[in-house]
């Protein structure tokens, strides 16, 4: 149950060397570690450096709970695993977004209105020939998710919470159908428009391998997978895209036009674009005579594992588990246990598991390795893995903007600087110079 918020007289004494000091308020989430209120530091003139933000918490929030050394994820209290066994993405996007689990007839009413959002504007169509038929989805993505700015900006007042309620909806409604159409438009094949009979997974996958020439029956072993990934992947707290989207957002800018810097931000092999990048590892890697060489090459520091590390979790990914079970379920309904590039998977996750140096490190597999293998096995090529990552992801992105955006005390992202370039100078003369 949650607690409530409290902030009990608590501090720390903050003392410089030059004998000025203060107090600085001690706060206590529900769970986690206590974090210190450095708002009043800015009175001395003084500021915190903490680059990539080891030791900051840049908000305060409701939605998601990771602790890292013992591997906990739970999204509005509920742990990873209960909701990847027993809920579907909807429910989990509703709780996300709500804070509580639906009951049938909320539930009902919530997949009934983000699936009436799931058509896209047709002139939306048009924007995908304006891109090169090879060019990367994400690049794709990050185009037309942020031109729905374009569509649905002087009609929206993001003071308003009906309006933020209604782009959430176009926005879970709508991202599916836009990554759909990112894929068919890479490979030359016509635009399958949604069909509102299937669940919010079976459409993704009927809009991404249907054709309008034959008829689509949608796998139960994969759609469970699909749906697994989309849980997993739903919110991770403060994660670097989701702290762009807020970032973004505290500005008071369009939300659309926030989801397509979070999908930036997520394109990155180190955050969402692992889970391509470690496809293409196992790919580069090629046979299982080759991994001890290439575990050497890591540990020589000529590259790193992709799919393995995690700057939160440095025990294990509590996603990972989940995913690793579902990549065997899948492997075999698909038939691919002996596959080349499964068994060198698992190869590289057992010496990685017992060579000291990941040891001492703790470097363990992610989720995005597993997923990785997932994907592939249910026929999605490797250039569209983060664009599923953005499509589970988005629903986080929503849940922390819209979080922000009902805040009282929101205000703009303003990080500030350690200055070490030149100090003042006068401008010369060219002749000079
Ligand atoms: N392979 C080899 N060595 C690694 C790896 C890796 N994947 N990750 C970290 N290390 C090593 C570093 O070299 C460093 O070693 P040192 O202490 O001897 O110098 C040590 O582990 C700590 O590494 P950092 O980079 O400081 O760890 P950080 O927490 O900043 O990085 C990150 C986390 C970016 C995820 C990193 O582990 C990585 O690059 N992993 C591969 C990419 C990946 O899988 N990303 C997916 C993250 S999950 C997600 O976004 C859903």
């Amino acid at each position: 149950m949650e607690k409530e918020f409290s902030q009990k007289k608590r501090v720390a004494t903050l003392t410089l060397d030059d004998g000025r000091s203060i107090e600085l308020p001690i706060l206590s989430g529900t769970l986690g570690s206590d974090v210190i209120d450095i708002h009043g530091l800015a009175k001395l003139d003084i500021f915190t450096y903490d680059p990539a933000f080891f030791s900051t918490a840049s908000c305060i929030s409701r939605i998601t709970f990771i602790d890292g050394d013992a591997g906990l994820l739970y999204y509005r209290g509920y742990p990873i695993e209960q909701l990847a066994e027993k809920s579907d993405f909807l429910e989990v996007c509703y709780l996300l977004l709500d804070g509580q689990l639906p009951d049938a007839a909320q539930k009902a009413e919530f997949v009934r209105k983000v699936t009436s959002h799931t058509m896209v504007h047709d002139q939306l169509a048009r924007f995908y020939n304006g891109f090169r038929r090879d060019a990367h989805p994400m690049a794709v993505m990050v185009g037309v998710v942020g031109a729905l700015s374009s569509f649905y900006h002087d009609s929206l007042d993001i003071n308003n919470p009906e309006h933020r309620e209604l782009a959430a909806m176009r926005l879970l409604g709508k991202v599916p159908t836009i990554a759909a159409m990112a894929y068919k438009y890479h490979n030359g094949f016509p635009f399958m428009y949604p069909k509102n009979k299937f669940s919010y997974v079976e459409n993704f996958l009927y809009m991404m391998f249907a054709t309008p020439a034959e008829e689509y029956v949608p796998n139960p072993v994969l759609v469970k997978a699909l749906e697994r990934i989309f849980i997993l992947h739903a919110d991770h707290e403060q994660n670097a895209s989701t702290s762009t989207v807020r970032l973004a957002g505290s500005s008071g800018a369009n939300p659309f036009a926030c989801m397509a810097s979070g999908i930036a931000a997520l394109w990155g092999p180190a955050h969402g674009g692992a889970n391509e990048a470690a496809l293409n590892m196992l790919i580069e890697i090629g046979d299982i005579s080759r991994v001890a060489d290439y575990v050497q090459g890591v540990k020589d520091r000529k590259y790193r594992l992709m799919g393995f590390g995690h700057r939160v979790y440095k025990n294990m990914d509590p996603r990972a588990s989940v995913m690793r079970e579902t990549c065997h379920e899948v492997l075999k309904e698909q038939g691919l246990e002996n596959d080349k590039l499964f068994k060198l998977a698992m190869e590289l996750e057992k010496i990685a598991l017992n060579d000291p140096y990941f040891i001492e490190r703790k470097l363990y597999p992610n989720v995005d390795f597993y997923s990785g293998i997932v994907l592939s096995a249910l026929g999605i090529p490797a250039n569209m893995f983060t664009v599923i990552f953005a499509v589970g992801r988005t629903i986080g992105w929503v849940s922390q903007w819209k979080e922000m955006m009902a805040a009282s005390d929101r205000k703009i992202g303003r990080p500030r600087q350690l200055y070490i370039g030149e100090t003042r100078r006068d401008y010369p003369d060219m002749s000079e110079r």
